[in-house]
């Protein structure tokens, strides 16, 4: 099964509050984004999927907001859910490492889908992009599993990564400025320890 058939397969299957990264409010993010940027600013959700952020970066202001992903079905049930605030979002859909342009955006967020870039191609075509899309000192805020964090995620084999080393994929072109441990709980109760890194674009 390729990418994008095993992402439409779990959004078409399952219920996006049972999926193991569901959280209601993602509230680690927001408050990452809020502390890079604070205010308001043009924000792009790498592989927002079925998350809440779009909601809560639009109630604080944040404008413009766009949501990319690979799954068709994830944005549907996202804009569903979004009801007739959908239009005040911009969705892409598309596989980060095969995208060429996003347009321009102040802060990149992306929570758990970096993680899954397992070739190194595929990586150096992600930071090209977050290096095209953000202005000299726009952030970029990114959460991957950590080092003791689970082997695999959606049934997918992931890199686990700690600060250094995250920092490492994005080097010279950006710098870490910021670092937050997390522990998610699956809606089964499982926990998985995320590190989030906040980077600058220099
Ligand atoms: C573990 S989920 C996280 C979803 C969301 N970021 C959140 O925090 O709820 C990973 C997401 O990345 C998307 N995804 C996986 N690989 C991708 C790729 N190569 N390009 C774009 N999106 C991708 C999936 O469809 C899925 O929505």
């Amino acid at each position: 099964m390729d990418r994008k058939e095993h992402w439409e397969t779990v959004y078409t299957k399952n219920d996006d509050t049972q999926v193991g990264w569901y959280q209601p409010d993602p509230e680690t993010s927001f408050r990452l984004i809020e502390k890079a940027w604070p205010g308001t600013g043009a924000v792009i959700d790498i592989g927002g999927g079925t998350s809440h952020l779009p909601e809560k970066l639009l109630d604080h202001g944040y404008n413009p907001i766009a949501v990319l992903d690979i799954s068709a079905a994830a944005l549907a049930k996202a804009k569903a859910r979004l009801s007739h605030r959908a239009d005040l979002i911009q969705w892409i859909l598309g596989d980060i490492t095969q995208v060429t342009q996003v347009g321009h955006f102040d802060v990149w967020h992306d929570r758990a889908v970096f993680h899954f870039l397992g070739a190194l191609s595929d990586r150096r075509r992600y930071v090209e992009l977050a290096g095209h899309t953000l202005p000299k000192g726009g952030r970029l805020i990114i959460g991957t599993f950590a080092k003791d964090g689970p082997p695999r995620c959606s049934g997918l084999e992931v890199c686990r990564y700690d600060a250094a080393t995250l920092a490492a994929e994005f080097d010279p072109d950006f710098r870490a400025v910021d670092e937050t441990s997390h522990l998610h709980h699956t809606p089964s109760g499982k926990p998985q320890p995320f590190i989030f890194l906040t980077l600058e674009r220099i």
